[in-house]
């Protein structure tokens, strides 16, 4: 097995190339050890798409490593922890069956397919506008012109933030993104908004997510206030990045292949198989949110120790040979794209996919057709030197 550094991961050169990392990783041996630099924990590394799919899936990983650990830390609670961490420990994506299960049903059906679809007429009209400035500009930052401004719009109207709230609500959720000192501040002020919403739903109930999660208040088995509070957060802002970075990505890898941006504007409708491949290729989320083997856990040709905590790679598993021919190229007609498990897998799968898949299509889409020269300024690659996401994508019309 290939000898490794305890925090490689972290290391600059590593970050400036992730994939001769993860090849390494994949290769036969077992999870790779290593060291969390901020925390000082111990923690496997995975990257085989058949492994980290199969940890997706395995009951035996989970989060909620104090059920099962007798000496180990007491249970979340809102005496022991800050309100921002309360929030964050009370999240769909930080808990495990059975109050997974209830929340997951909960939410879902309130976050119906038809309030998706719903939204495509809004979203037209958004990139619509933002796409007239552009035009009536010449130039345009993509993150800061195209990207930033639909995800947060998209998700404030399908949550019910009222117009009048809005910029309250997206400087918050600025706040959150960006991980700033100001970060768990900006938590606990968005989670008292949210509640404050609330009581104005449940008064005077609207057609929206926020009203249909507290018209099941009055069924047995609903969301708890600090749940409901928890819940909106999560959906209101941790997705907000992961769908500016698939419209970003998904530019800075398409426009440098022009035999692939001109079948684009031939053909609009291959915007959602631009969608699939930016996720497959450069998706937002590199490593799913870290889980604990809750028992020896067997993965990837070793044990996980029961407690020990492992990182699956989805970027890894998105660029394994064995699944992905060629897997470095971007290519929107590579078959079988939809292997991908950018949007996880198993009881966790993203709640905002079809969502997050609407949205980037419809930019794509409307790109494709309304700024036909649309051209890169600059080379994408020394504006990720200072760390993975995409801050600024200079473009000219
Ligand atoms: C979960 C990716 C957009 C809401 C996840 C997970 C991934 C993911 C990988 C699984 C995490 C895990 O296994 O622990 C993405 C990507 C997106 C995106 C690549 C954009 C392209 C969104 C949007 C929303 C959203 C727009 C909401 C409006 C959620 C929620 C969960 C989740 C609530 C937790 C589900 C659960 O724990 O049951 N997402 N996401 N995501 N995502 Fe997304």
């Amino acid at each position: 097995m290939a000898a490794f550094e305890p925090s490689e991961l972290w290391d600059p050169a590593v970050r400036r190339d992730r994939h001769a990392f993860y090849a390494r990783v994949r290769a036969p041996g077992g999870p790779v050890p290593q060291i969390d630099p901020a925390s000082g924990r111990r923690f496997l590394v995975v990257a085989r798409h058949a492994d980290v799919r199969q940890g997706l899936l395995s009951p035996g990983l989970g989060h909620e490593a104090w059920r099962h650990d007798p000496c180990g830390p007491p249970p979340p609670s809102p005496d022991t922890l800050t309100e921002a961490e309360w929030i964050g420990a009370r999240q769909l994506i930080s808990v495990d069956p059975p109050d997974h299960t209830r929340l997951r049903r909960l939410v879902s059906g309130a976050f119906t397919p038809r309030m998706v679809a719903g939204l495509e007429p809004a979203i037209r009209e958004l990139v619509d506008r933002l796409l007239a400035d552009v035009r009536a500009r010449g130039s345009a930052d993509g993150v800061r012109d195209l990207a930033d401004p639909v995800p947060v719009n998209v998700i404030a109207q399908l949550v019910g933030v009222p117009e009048r709230d809005r910029a309250r609500f997206r400087q918050c959720s600025a706040a959150i993104v960006s991980g700033g000192p100001d970060n768990p501040e900006a938590t606990v002020a968005l989670g008292r908004y949210v509640d404050e919403l609330a009581a104005r739903r449940r008064a005077d109930p609207q057609d929206d997510l926020l009203s249909a999660l507290v018209a099941q208040e009055t069924t047995g088995d609903a969301l708890d206030r600090s749940e409901l509070v928890a819940m909106v957060v999560l959906l209101l802002v941790a997705r907000q990045e992961t769908t500016v970075d698939v419209v970003v990505n998904g530019l800075a890898a398409l426009l440098p292949h022009p035999e692939q941006w001109e079948a684009l504007r031939a053909d609009p409708s291959l915007a959602a198989a631009v969608v699939e491949e930016t996720v497959r290729y450069d998706g937002p989320v590199e490593i799913a949110p870290p889980r604990h083997a809750l028992t020896d856990v067997e993965l990837g040709g070793g044990v996980i120790p029961a407690l020990d905590l492992v990182a699956l790679s989805i970027l890894g598993a998105d660029h394994d040979p064995e699944v992905f021919a060629d897997p470095e190229r971007f290519d929107i007609f590579r078959p079988h794209v939809r292997h991908h498990i950018g949007f996880g897998s198993g009881i966790h799968f993203c709640l905002g996919a079809p969502l997050a898949r609407l949205e980037a299509r419809v930019v794509f889409e409307q790109v494709a057709e309304q700024l036909p020269g649309l051209a890169l300024l600059a080379d994408p690659a020394p504006l990720r030197e200072s760390g993975p996401r995409l801050r600024e994508l200079p473009l000219t019309v």
